[in-house]
C-alpha cells in the first residue's frame, strides 16, 4: 500500500466513488480513537455520503481523490487510498473532508490531495502593499493565493505568502487529538484558533430561558410564501460568517433541519435564524445580537422531542452559548475539534455550526 502512495493517481471524484470515500473515512478514522481508547463515535455512512454529494454539486472542481495504480489489468476498479474536498462560499475557502487509509499515511498523498482541493486563482484583488498572492493562480502543487494564506515552506510554493490584508479567509475544522492534519494545515496558514466543543444534554425544565418578548420566533413554514426568506438569510449570513450559502440553506432543509427565524415584533428586523432537527441536532445558529443565545436555545430545543438527548456544536468563544447550555445541563462529550483558520472568523462568536465538514 506504501508503494500505492508513492505512484498514487488523484483524479476528481465522480459520483459513483462516494461509497468508496466513506469507506476510507471509517478506515482513516476508526483507528485514530482505538489507539487512544476512545468510543468510536455513531456511524451514520448514508448521511456521510448525502454531505459528499453535496459538495460534488457545487464544489465538483475541490473534490479529488487518490487511487491505487492499476497495473493488472483486470476489471477491478481501483482501491481508493484517499480523498479530499473543500468548498468554496465567495472569498470564503473550507476544507470539509481529508482522509487518507492508515497504511498509505505519511508519504505525502494527505498534503498532495490539499493542494488540489485549494482555491484556484485569486479571490481578492492583490493588495501591493502586502506582498501580494500570486495573479495567476494556484499551479499545481503549488500555495493558494487567496489573502491570508501563507505558503508552506519547501512545499513547491509559487509565491503566495500574502500576509492576510484582504478579506478572503481559509479556514478548517480539526481533531484536537490528530497533531498530523493541524500541523499540515498550520503550515498553510490555517493556524488553530478556536476550540469547537461538542455539548449534549436533556435540558432542565425552565433551565433556558423564554426569548425577550420583544422577540418573536417564526418557522420558516410558517412564513407568508411572499415572504424574502433566501435573501434575509443571505443577509445574516453575510453579516455573520462573512458570505451567503443559499445551496447549503437547501441541503439543511432536505437533510431534515427545520428552521426558525428570529425578528423584533412590530417593527419586523430581523435578529437571526435558527435550526433543530428532530434527533435532537441543534444548528446552525446565526444571530446578529449574542444576548440573545439562552432564549434562541430555549426555543429551539422547545420544537424539537427528541428519543435522545440534545446535541449542539458550540465555538470556544460563543460565551452566551456556552455558558447558557452548561447552566441548562449539557455536557461536553469527547474531545473538542479546532478550527483553524488564516486570520481570526470573527462571525463564530454569533454563530453554532451545523457540523465540522459544513459550519
Ligand atoms: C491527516 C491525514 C489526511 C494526512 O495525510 P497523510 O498522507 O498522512 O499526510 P502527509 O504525509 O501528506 O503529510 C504529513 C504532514 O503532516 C504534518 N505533520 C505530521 N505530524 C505532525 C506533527 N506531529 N506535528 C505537526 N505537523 C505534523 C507535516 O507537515 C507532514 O508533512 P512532512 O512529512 O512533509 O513534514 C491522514 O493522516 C489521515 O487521514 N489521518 C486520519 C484521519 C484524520 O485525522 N483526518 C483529518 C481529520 S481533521
Amino acid at each position: 500500500m506504501r508503494d500505492d502512495a508513492d505512484h498514487a493517481i488523484l483524479r476528481p471524484i465522480r459520483p459513483d466513488d462516494i461509497l468508496g470515500c466513506v469507506d476510507v473515512f471509517y478506515d482513516a478514522v476508526d483507528p485514530l480513537y482505538r489507539r487512544l481508547d476512545q468510543p468510536l463515535p455513531p456511524r451514520d455512512p448514508a448521511s456521510l455520503g448525502r454531505l459528499i454529494g453535496h459538495l460534488l454539486d457545487h464544489d465538483a472542481d475541490r473534490a479529488w481523490l487518490a487511487e491505487a495504480p492499476s497495473s493488472t489489468g483486470d476489471d477491478r476498479p481501483p482501491r481508493i487510498l484517499g480523498f479530499g474536498t473543500a468548498w468554496q462560499r465567495e472569498s470564503t475557502w473550507y476544507l470539509a473532508l481529508l482522509f487518507v487509509r492508515p497504511q498509505a499515511q505519511a508519504s505525502g498523498l494527505g498534503r498532495k490531495l490539499l493542494l488540489r482541493t485549494f482555491p484556484r486563482g485569486p479571490m481578492d484583488p492583490p493588495d501591493p502593499e502586502d506582498g501580494a498572492p500570486d495573479p495567476g493562480g494556484a499551479t499545481e502543487g503549488g500555495a493558494p493565493v487567496l489573502d491570508g494564506a501563507a505558503a508552506a515552506p519547501g512545499h513547491g510554493a509559487t509565491g503566495g505568502g500574502a500576509t492576510g490584508a484582504g478579506s478572503g479567509l481559509m479556514a478548517t475544522c480539526v481533531d484536537s487529538i490528530q497533531p498530523i492534519s493541524t500541523g499540515l494545515y498550520a503550515g498553510y496558514g490555517m493556524v488553530p484558533r478556536v476550540p469547537l466543543f461538542t455539548a449534549i444534554g436533556r435540558p432542565r425544565p425552565g433551565s433556558l430561558p423564554a426569548l425577550p418578548r420583544d422577540v418573536v420566533a417564526t418557522g420558516f413554514e410558517a412564513l407568508p410564501a411572499t415572504y424574502p426568506l433566501a435573501g434575509t438569510l443571505a443577509g445574516l449570513d453575510r453579516a455573520t460568517l462573512g458570505f451567503e450559502r443559499p445551496q447549503d440553506h437547501r441541503f439543511w432543509a432536505r437533510e431534515g433541519r427545520r428552521g426558525v427565524l428570529f425578528r423584533r415584533a412590530g417593527a419586523g428586523d430581523v435578529l437571526g435564524y435558527g435550526y433543530a432537527q428532530p434527533s435532537g441536532r441543534l444548528g446552525p445558529v446565526a444571530l446578529l445580537d449574542e444576548t440573545l443565545y439562552p432564549g434562541v436555545l430555549g426555543t429551539l430545543v422547545a420544537r424539537e422531542s427528541p428519543p435522545g438527548p440534545y446535541l449542539a456544536l458550540v465555538p470556544g468563544v460563543n460565551h452566551r452559548a456556552i455558558v447558557a447550555l452548561l447552566h441548562a445541563g449539557f455536557r461536553f462529550e469527547g474531545f473538542p475539534g479546532i478550527v483553524g483558520s488564516t486570520r481570526p472568523w470573527e462571525g463564530l462568536a454569533r454563530y453554532l455550526p451545523a457540523s465540522y465538514a459544513l459550519p
